[in-house]
């Protein structure tokens, strides 16, 4: 172990126990319907972009034939708004008959014949945040059933309309009934974004039992103001929130929304280097149909998702905040390798950073660098060694760090640097 024993006890928190369905390893990666599509169920007017089967079969399409499936993105996740207003004569949930003809299960038999999984919504409470129905204590069993039986792999469950107590007794049941299907489905759970993100009111503890994944805080939208407060209230809350994150249990700061129409290209390579800090799901919200070269390029960087996918799991922390407005985040990844990215909140310039390992903590040795970005590497690095990053006004700079003090060979070092994920 190169770095500080911080990284050593970090690792060790990260043997927290996780929800035993073996799923989600490493954080989830894929495609889902809200923050782009929301609830627009105008498939009259809008066919292209309305909520319904087509579109998540276009989506599956993009993610199987672009490249998507092949560096991690497998998951297709269809949001609110799906499900027809009144349940069926059984009492369970049905999909919207003009909106998904075909049914759920010939969906996910769609994306399973492309090697894609289907997730779904439901919501803890009588209705959905959007007004469709929601899953009361006495439906949980069935709606799990229901889910199981269509071939679905993974739930959102969402909390509107539902209280304290009602979530006490729901999201754990809802695990149970996951299990009780013989299915394996991945279960994110929004519970703690309902309860304030934070202890008391949240146990992290029990969460990490129940579920693979849980949304703590507020929904993301379509701007760099939203990504700037989520991104400051994970890391302002980092020693309550880093450690609860391991193999198998993730926070989820919400959806990527590189690709849409908010975020300038710095902004869209910050959220990607935020998000792979952060251990995050790694969940597009965006129109695979007409993404932009550069918003392409950066989803499927290849060293990012891989800091993003590192088997160790450990999620990154906040460094430093600077009263120039540059901020340094660092994880520590397997094979005592570590990412740092350098954030600039400033309006101006680029600005010059002034900086060495030994000031960010690092531990004597050699080091390599790859940036991210730029794909360029850095060799020969003592701890001691100062450098300077220039900085776009908020864009990132990100490196890969590989410390040479163990004597890595060469070719492990060059088969770390992610891009070999393709
Ligand atoms: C909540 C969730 C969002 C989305 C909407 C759907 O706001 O946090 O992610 O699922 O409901 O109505």
């Amino acid at each position: 172990m190169k770095l500080l024993p911080v990284i050593s006890l970090l690792a060790l928190t990260s043997a927290t126990s996780a929800l035993d369905n073996g799923l989600m390893r490493t954080p989830p990666m894929g495609w889902m319907s809200w923050e782009r599509f929301r609830c627009n169920i105008d498939c009259e007017n809008d066919p292209k972009n309305c909520i319904s089967e087509n579109l998540f079969r276009d989506m599956a399409d993009r993610l199987a034939e672009d490249g998507w499936k092949e560096m991690g993105y497998d998951h297709v996740m269809i949001d609110d708004c799906w499900s027809s207003m009144l349940r069926d004569k059984d009492g369970r949930l049905q999909p919207d008959p003009q909106r998904f003809p075909g049914g759920i299960a010939k969906l996910a038999r769609y994306l399973h014949d492309r090697g894609l999984k289907l997730g779904i919504y439901g919501d803890l409470g009588t209705h959905t945040c959007g007004g469709y129905p929601g899953t009361t204590l006495d439906k949980i069993d069935t709606d799990a059933q229901t889910f199981a039986s269509w071939g679905v792999d993974f739930l959102k469950l969402d909390g509107c309309y539902s209280n304290e107590e009602e979530q006490q007794k729901g999201y754990p049941l809802m695990s149970k009934a996951l299990n009780a299907t013989g299915r394996p489905i991945g279960y994110s759970c929004s519970w703690p974004a309902y309860r304030g993100g934070l202890p008391p009111s949240v146990n992290y503890t029990l969460l990490g039992e129940i579920c693979n994944l849980w949304r703590n805080y507020d929904d993301i939208q379509d701007s760099w103001d939203s990504v700037q407060d989520i991104t400051d209230w994970f890391f302002d809350n980092q020693e309550i929130l880093q450690p609860e994150a391991a193999p198998g249990r993730w926070n989820d700061p919400d959806m990527l929304i590189i690709g849409n129409f908010g975020l300038s290209v710095d902004q869209s390579r910050s959220q990607m280097a935020l998000w792979a800090i952060m251990a995050a799901p790694l969940i597009m919200s965006n129109n695979l149909r007409t993404l932009s070269s550069e918003a392409r390029a950066i989803l499927q960087n290849g060293a990012a998702i891989a800091i993003n996918q590192d088997p160790m799991g450990v999620q990154g922390r906040r460094l430093l905040q600077e009263r120039s407005q540059i901020e340094v985040y660092w994880r520590p990844l397997s094979q005592s390798a570590s990412a740092l990215v350098f954030l600039s909140r400033r309006q101006d310039m680029p600005y010059r950073y002034h900086t060495s390992l030994a000031k960010l903590n690092y531990t004597a040795g050699s080091y390599e660098a790859y940036d991210v970005f730029t794909g360029k590497t850095l060799s020969g690095l003592s701890a001691a060694t100062e450098f300077t990053v220039s900085i776009n006004p908020s864009g990132v700079v990100m490196w890969y760090w590989v410390s040479f003090t163990l004597e890595t060979p060469a070719w492990l070092y060059h088969s770390r640097l992610g891009c070999t994920r393709k």
